[in-house]
């Protein structure tokens, strides 16, 4: 592991990963749409959605941590052409890329969207790893930023997470691209299982309204299937990320 490429290095993620693996002295490329500072990592600008710059960044790479994300469909076509540079190129990297726990069980359309980008991971003729983990503290808190304008805060009645630290999740990405080619790897969830309202109350003092949302993907969230309770991990708390903000 001479050599890395980190695919979303500016995400929420990526600046986590980027963050460990500078700091264990690696080489470590940023792949974003923009120019602009990465800390210890060199600059690569790119967009995976028309090709450009892609096959520079990927060059001579040993490994890609692909951490962007598109937000949508377009996530299966870019990890495509992400894949076939790296082949074009030469070297055939080991492609580690990041998942959601459930994506098999709950029919959200982004949940699709990532099982079909693991199937173009798995067959991208690369040495592969994909790791899923559960939900970020991060998104957790944006479920609740957002409704900062209303009296109270909304929660989803009955639906449970999981929330795990980045900084966590970026340790066992740094751990897995050390490792090498390990195809589908254990899931990595936070180290507590807690009602959306109790995370709600958390966040802020206010009051929390249960709303109950029909449907076969909340039937899965309500049923869990976001949820890997044998995968737990110790780390920093729910709690513990806000007061760190
Ligand atoms: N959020 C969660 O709770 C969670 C849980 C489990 C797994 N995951 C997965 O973890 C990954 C990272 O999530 P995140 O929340 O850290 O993402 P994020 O903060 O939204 O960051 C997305 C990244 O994708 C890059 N990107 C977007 N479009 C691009 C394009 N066309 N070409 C090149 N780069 C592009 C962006 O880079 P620039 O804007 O700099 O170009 C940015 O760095 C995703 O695959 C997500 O599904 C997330």
């Amino acid at each position: 592991m001479e050599n890395i490429l980190i695919t979303g290095g500016t995400g929420t993620l990526g600046k986590a990963v980027v963050r460990r693996l500078t700091g264990d002295g690696r080489e470590v490329r940023v792949l974003s749409r923009r120019s602009g500072p990465s800390g210890e990592a060199e600059r690569f600008v790119g967009d995976l959605r028309t090709g450009a710059g892609i096959a520079e960044a990927v060059s001579g790479v040993d490994t890609i941590v692909h951490c962007a994300t598109t937000l949508g469909r377009d996530d299966v076509r870019t990890t495509r052409l992400l894949a076939e540079a790296a082949r074009r190129g030469g070297a055939k990297p080991h492609l580690l890329y990041i998942s959601i726990a459930g994506i098999d069980v709950i029919p959200l359309p982004y949940y699709r969207v990532k099982l079909a980008t693991e199937h173009v991971v798995r067959n991208s003729g690369l040495p592969w790893t994909v790791l899923r983990a559960t939900q970020f503290h991060d998104l957790v808190a944006r479920f609740f930023s957002v409704q900062r304008a209303l009296p109270i805060t909304a929660a989803l009645s009955g639906v449970r997470f999981q929330p795990v630290d980045v900084r966590v999740v970026a340790d066992r990405m740094a751990a897995l691209a050390e490792a090498g080619e390990s195809g589908r790897a254990p899931d990595l969830g936070g180290p507590e299982i807690r009602t959306m309202a109790d995370l709600a109350r958390a966040y802020r003092a206010r009051p929390v309204v249960s709303v109950p949302l029909p449907g076969r993907t909340m039937r899965g969230f309500r049923a869990g299937g976001n949820l890997v309770p044998d995968n737990a991990v110790d780390g920093p708390t729910f709690e513990d990320f806000l007061a760190g903000r």
